[in-house]
């Protein structure tokens, strides 16, 4: 009956759509020429085997600690475990044990494709209050400094389950390239030096915070070497306990002390709560490809899918560039309306999904769609996002039986909450600014949310992450990128251009592009478009914004006609390794 309802109120969405884009021609055709129906991909003709593996992450110690654990006999989940664990340690500022993440595996026995949901989840005691000022404004300090801003961490819960359910080896094998790291040390990179620098203001508010990341009063200098003794009896406790070395004893009292006495609101039963989940992948077919990606809570793969549902009636390969650019951003625009509306955590909303991924559903959207007239973003109020860097990560595997993790993994903002708490290294995340904590005023990345999105005790909070891994008749792609909201517009130009051809090294290097429905602008990176068709789009009526931060991809590819790997990271990114071996 719900669902009924709210098919009725989605498709009088897409009429009003429709209406306001000008008078009564809106609802003609779109006049492009209309691609041949792709055909399904065949599982029984992908079972080959590239005898080598290949992976891409954004810091060269962590794709090395891949390697390490591959060369031990492990596969690319136990090499998942390692880039992850490795990857807190080395670039904190991104994702860690006190964040979450979101991975697509592909077991190449079986053929058979899993998503696993470590995102964190909102405390027991979580209260909206907490993040609306006196005055009713939103307060953005507690949605993402300190403690209160804090979820339930789901990475360290997630990897035991990866560990365990997948991998060849031991979690103490796994681990131990991060656990020796973080003991012996690394030389920070700039981009971790400066991100402390950046957010050393929020960090001197925690001791535990100034005592890891501001030795001397100070960001760790060029060349310095630097240790976490806590961090590495953190992962420690983990490889010798699985859940327990986090969620129970030790840590579990060290976290929960260090929250409460900072004024947040966990519980030793929250952690003791918490479990890392499998759930279906979304799966989508495009132009002969299989895409499978990230469920909610995830939004990406339902962004992600219902923009390929509404492509997949357009030839875009035979359009001049602004044409197939304004078909882009306005199937963009119409899945961006749909995530702020319906989406949230599946353990507690019921949401339209067979609705927003049928075809007949984008065969309603697009028809919505003026061949030569941007449609206004007419029915949210308007939110300004911010533009935050791309401080979350994401890494790509393919190993020599053909097993592959597309994993993107985050603290949410840079540094997360900027909260350390005491006696564990653990930096924990600011996930909960992704919730919609105040009724229709925007999160950092200028989400609005509605119903499905409100904090709840235990429920996990939308995300955009869309790890994904596209498997064609004769080439697969393993891919996904930090940023925010403009991770699922990022990781669909990436899933096209894969689709188009392109190779591991191009499609990271490709300009980019992105619109989320409000605000009603498309941004762009420097270079996408050349003159003629920014001065097109502006005629569409667009409203082009330049947008300076973007990435960092890493993708992997594997093309099995010629069993080549490849793999990429991001060029604009220096201290990532994309790496064949
Ligand atoms: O889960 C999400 O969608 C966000 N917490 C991701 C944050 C992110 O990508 C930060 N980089 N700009």
């Amino acid at each position: 009956m719900i669902f009924s309802l709210r098919a009725v109120a989605l498709r009088g969405r897409v009429l009003l759509l429709a209406a306001l884009c000008s008078g009564g021609a809106a609802f003609a055709a779109d006049g492009a020429p209309r691609a041949a129906p792709a055909p399904a991909v065949n599982a029984a003709a992908i079972s080959q085997r590239p005898g080598h593996a290949a992976i891409a992450s954004a810091n060269f110690l962590a794709t090395n600690a891949g390697f390490e654990v591959l060369a031990k006999g492990g596969n690319a989940f136990d090499a998942a475990v390692a880039v992850a664990a490795t990857l807190s340690v080395v670039e904190p500022e991104s994702s860690g044990i006190g964040g979450g993440f979101m991975a697509v595996l592909h077991r190449a026995k079986g053929d058979r494709d899993v998503f696993i949901d470590a995102r964190e989840t909102a405390p027991a005691a979580v209260d909206r209050k907490d993040y609306v000022n006196a005055d009713g404004s939103p307060n953005r300090d507690a949605a993402l400094k300190g403690p209160l801003s804090a979820g339930i961490p789901g990475e360290p819960a997630g990897l035991v389950l990866i560990a365990k359910r997948y991998g060849r080896l031991s979690l103490q094998q796994s681990l131990a390239p991060a656990i020796r790291i973080a003991r012996d040390g690394f030389q920070p990179d700039p981009r971790l030096r400066d991100s402390i620098a950046e957010q050393k203001q929020d960090l001197r508010r925690w001791p535990a915070s100034v005592a890891k990341y501001l030795p001397n009063g100070k960001p760790p200098a060029e060349g310095a070497i630097w240790r976490d003794p806590d961090q590495a009896r953190t992962l420690e406790l983990i490889a010798a306990h699985g859940d327990d070395g986090f969620y129970r004893g030790e840590t579990a009292k060290k976290l929960v002390a260090a929250v409460q006495a900072a004024g947040g609101n966990w519980t030793l039963a929250d952690l003791d709560g918490y479990r890392a989940k499998e759930r279906a992948p979304i799966v989508v077919n495009y132009r002969g490809y299989r895409i499978v990606t990230a469920p909610p809570p995830s939004s990406g793969g339902v962004a992600i899918a219902e923009i390929l549902n509404i492509l997949s009636g357009f030839d875009l390969t035979r359009m001049a560039q602004p044409q197939r650019v304004h078909y882009i951003v306005e199937a963009m625009r119409r899945a961006f309306r749909d995530h702020n509306d319906y989406l949230g955590d599946p353990d507690f909303v019921t949401m339209p999904l067979d609705m927003l991924l049928s075809p007949f559903y984008a065969d309603g959207l697009r028809q919505s769609i003026l061949p030569d007239k941007a449609t206004p973003s007419s029915m949210l109020p308007r939110a300004e996002a911010s533009e935050p860097g791309m401080h979350t990560t994401h890494f790509s595997i393919i190993d020599a039986d053909g097993n592959m993790a597309a994993v993107t993994s985050t603290v949410n903002y840079v540094m997360g909450s900027t909260f350390v708490a005491a006696g564990t290294g653990v930096l924990l995340n600011d996930e909960m600014d992704d919730f919609a904590l105040v009724p229709n005023k925007p999160n950092v990345y200028g989400l609005l949310g509605s119903v499905a999105n409100a904090p709840k005790p235990g429920k996990r909070m939308l995300s955009s992450m869309s790890p994904s891994i596209v498997i064609g008749a004769d080439r697969t792609a393993v891919i996904g990128s930090p940023g925010g909201s403009t991770i699922i517009t990022q990781v669909l130009e990436g899933i096209l251009h894969f689709i188009d051809g392109e190779s591991a090294q191009q499609i990271v290097a490709h300009k980019r592009f992105h619109h989320q429905y409000m605000p009603d602008v498309v941004n762009v990176e420097q270079g996408t478009f050349d003159a003629a068709t920014s001065d097109a789009l502006t005629r569409m009526g667009y409203t082009l914004k330049p947008r300076a931060s973007w990435g960092f991809m890493n993708v992997v590819t594997w093309d099995r006609k010629t069993n080549q790997l490849d793999a990429a990271s991001d060029p604009r990114r220096p201290s990532g390794l994309g790496k064949v071996q």
